[in-house]
């Protein structure tokens, strides 16, 4: 049985994703939901801003993190910023995948103030990736404007498991990379790159699962239980990440942070990289810029949201896999290795579905990352 919520803007709480319902009672972390709470908004967010705020945090982040926050500077005019408490030093000590993270929230903020019939006016005022100013967004309501379906923000997931292990068909890869052509590179199952990538996919997993910082991270963002997951609406559920029947429920109503650093739960997250990269996928899709200033980790973020929110029509899945660019011993051999000579900002495993989920990864509410500026 599936379950889907898509409550109207127009009253107060939006809960947005859907989640398949595993026949336990504790179910409360598998459903996204943006609730409403009680708390107390500072200011009257219009319905229409508030709609292409909720739509740009759909975006996705590392670990879900959500590492955005939006100053209200007046109706239609906000900066978008850098949420330092919601950094992850320990696999982007550089800020990085953050910035990244930001880039596509502007993209579904973009999509979404088009479909509403606004354009959007962007100022970047970031020039190094710890600036808490990012960019300046003022939106202009206007009729010249091609409408977005923003159906496509809503469906957007990470998907992990069950892939098939076609390549992708040629106008699938067309579609995907047109106008994109300089920056993504697909390299298909049959190559040898591909074999390289898997192996060192799983090689970086297994170093990063043994450094303690990353891990200690990675164990501040699980949302085991429900009652954590709903308290804080980020993070990584067991839901997310497709740790599902009766292991979810175990780890749901047994597991903690503390078991997160033991030696079996590390082995198992390998395990589960190693039947994720041998399983099958159509192959990887390399996502690369012309260097790494603010401006175009924006853009490239801007540019992943794109092709993400491209893929589902096609039932062709995406799995960020960022470990090799986060580990150095990978990392500095990563672009000799697989022949590109551009910088590599996303390592993506890519391949058809035959069932596509619905998404199920949690968002905070709006009223809790918008602040009014004084
Ligand atoms: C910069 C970045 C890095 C990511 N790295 C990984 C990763 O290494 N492994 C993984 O399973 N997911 C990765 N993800 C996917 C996120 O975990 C996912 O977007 C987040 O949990 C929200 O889920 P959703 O995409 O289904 O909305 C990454 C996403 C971004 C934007």
């Amino acid at each position: 049985m599936t379950r889907r919520k898509f409550l109207a803007f127009t009253g107060s709480a939006i809960v947005i994703g859907g989640a398949a319902y595993y026949g336990f009672s504790d179910k409360n972390n598998l459903v996204r939901a943006d609730e409403m709470r009680d708390s107390v908004t500072l200011f009257p967010l219009k319905p229409d801003e508030k709609e292409i705020l909720t739509l740009a945090s759909l975006a996705p982040s590392g670990h879900n993190t959500q590492p955005w926050f939006v100053k209200y500077v007046g109706p239609y005019h906000w900066i978008i910023c850098n949420d330092k408490s919601r950094w992850l030093p320990g696999v982007d000590p550089t800020q990085r995948e953050t910035i990244l993270s930001i880039g596509a929230f502007l993209q579904n903020l973009e999509y979404a103030a088009n479909n509403l019939g606004y354009n959007c006016q962007f100022n970047t005022l970031a020039t190094t990736n710890q600036d808490e100013n990012i960019v300046d967004v003022k939106l202009t309501a206007t009729t010249a404007i091609i409408k977005y379906d923003v159906e496509q923000i809503k469906q957007r997931r990470t998907v992990r498991s069950n892939y098939l292990k076609n390549v992708l068909k040629k106008e699938d890869s067309s579609f995907l990379t047109v106008e994109e052509n300089d920056f993504i590179h697909y390299i298909p199952n049959t190559s040898k790159e591909h074999v390289w990538l898997n192996e060192q996919t799983i090689e970086a997993n297994r170093i990063q699962t043994y450094r303690d910082d990353a891990q200690k991270e990675l164990a501040d963002w699980i949302r085991f239980s429900s009652e954590d997951a709903a308290l804080h609406l980020d993070g990584l559920t067991l839901a997310g990440m497709e740790i599902e029947g009766v292991p979810g429920w175990y780890l749901r109503n047994f597991y903690g942070k503390s078991d997160v650093m033991k030696k079996s739960f590390r082995e198992q997250s390998i395990d589960k990289v190693v039947k994720e990269v041998s399983h099958a996928s159509a192959g990887w899709l390399i996502i690369t810029s012309r260097d790494n200033s603010v401006t175009t980790l924006l853009e490239t973020g801007k540019r992943l949201q794109r092709i993400w929110l491209k893929v589902r029509v096609k039932n062709i899945a995406i799995h960020p896999m960022t470990q090799i660019i986060e580990e150095a011993k990978t990392n500095q051999i990563l672009n000799t290795s697989i022949g590109i000579q551009d910088p590599i900002q996303f390592i993506l495993r890519a391949g058809y579905v035959k069932n596509y989920p619905n998404p199920v990864s949690l968002r905070r509410s709006v009223e809790t990352f918008v602040i009014a500026i004084a």
